[in-house]
């Protein structure tokens, strides 16, 4: 069954105007609006520039269907260890990030900061799980050790298997949706204008400026960025072959959203499990509702949900949290996680005034505050040897 076939409608309205119609001409032109291109439309339009964010469907793709983790800890395994910094940065970005959101929007917007337990379901997974967090450890991360009994206290209801965990402590999650829709609000409280169609050609700079074709026309744009997930990326004729942007390629992820009523047990924490070598992630929302997540393969731009995935991942949902059995299904979707090669992301200044921002695989969430604030130093920057 293909994703559009179970996907409700997004439940939170944001308070933007859409067009279908392109201005001839912009300061800045974000292509992609998902947490990426959002986050860094909001930022430059704070800072005072003229920016458009042209995405067919704002806040939908990947975004929509994300977990919202901020796993910083959690997402710092063996092959991140050069990321350690960059993902602590970003974490800590957040809380000035909300607290700007919320100035905007007068209204307190938070992020879930208990922190993230982690446990495993059999022997094996158990030595994989206190391997890593040996690691983040040795990294100067923040991880305690949990026994059974001290994993009841916290969050009771875990599955009979698991005997010990850690817990995360400054790894936190935010409402992927909540947050997408309030970021854009406050584009458009400054300013951001939105255009629904989608990018098939950026030009070479010409007189400090590049054509962008679209099905609705053209319109020219002193700055151009690239954030568009793991879409195809427009055609792009690089001034020089040595200026290339890499090749991201979609990692489809299917997640459940279930719902428990007010009489069955509910989670209070981010629980991320190995269940015989699978991950498998829980992360409560407020109001009753719980992600799980998520499966991973790589098979092109195929979004359709296969039933083997989603029994799998079912199955070691309530392997971790028994009462998830008693939680009404909600919804059932895929997303494409961006990633490069190296599943590291890319954030640099390709070409004179074009910049990419790609590659968040699976930390876009938590990534966009940092991404955002890198690429206001590059438009910056730029503008600065331009002149
Ligand atoms: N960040 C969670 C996922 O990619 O599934």
């Amino acid at each position: 069954m293909h994703l559009d076939a179970l996907s409700g409608p997004l439940p939170l309205q944001p308070r933007h105007t859409e067009s279908a119609v392109l201005p001839a001409s912009c300061e800045i032109a974000v292509i992609g609006g998902g947490i990426i291109g959002l986050a860094i439309a909001w930022r430059l339009a704070k800072a005072g520039h003229e920016v458009v964010v042209i995405d067919p469907s704002p806040g939908q793709g990947a975004s929509r269907v994300a977990g919202g983790m901020l796993g910083a800890t959690a997402e710092t395994g063996f092959a991140e260890a050069s990321q350690v910094h960059h993902h602590q940065v970003s974490r800590q970005a957040w809380d000035p990030f909300l607290a700007d959101l919320s100035r905007d929007l007068e209204k307190k917007i938070e992020y879930a900061a208990i922190g993230t337990l982690v446990v495993g379901l059999d022997s094996s997974d158990l030595r994989a799980v206190n391997h890593i967090a040996a690691f983040q450890a040795a990294l100067g991360l923040d991880v305690e050790r949990l026994d059974r009994g001290e994993l009841d206290v916290k969050c009771p209801g875990l599955g009979r298997s698991v005997v010990s965990g850690w817990l995360l402590r400054d790894d936190g999650a935010i409402d992927n949706r909540a947050i997408l829709v309030d970021l854009i609000d406050a584009c458009g409280v400054n300013g951001v204008r939105f255009v629904s169609t989608q990018v098939d050609r950026i030009s070479e700079s010409r007189h400090g400026a590049r054509e962008l074709t679209t099905p609705i026309g053209d319109t020219s744009a002193k700055i151009v960025i690239v954030a568009t997930g793991a879409a195809r990326l427009p055609e792009l004729p690089l001034a020089s072959p040595s200026l290339v942007i890499p090749q991201v390629h979609p990692v489809a992820g299917t997640i459940v959203r279930l719902f428990g009523s007010a009489t069955v047990p509910h989670l209070d924490y981010t629980v991320r499990s190995l269940v015989y070598g699978r991950p498998c992630y829980l992360v409560p929302r407020k109001g009753g509702s719980v992600v799980l997540g998520a499966t991973s393969v790589e098979r092109g731009y195929d979004l359709h949900i296969d039933a083997g995935g989603l029994f799998q991942l079912l199955e070691d949902g309530r392997k971790i949290f028994p009462a998830l059995d008693d939680y009404a299904i909600e919804e059932i979707a895929t997303g494409l996680r961006p990633t490069t090669d190296s599943h590291i992301p890319f954030v640099e200044e390709v070409d004179q005034g074009l910049i990419a921002a790609l590659g968040h695989y699976r930390n876009g969430f938590l990534l966009a505050p940092a991404t955002a604030l890198r690429v206001a130093d590059l438009v910056l920057s730029g503008k600065r040897d331009a002149r």
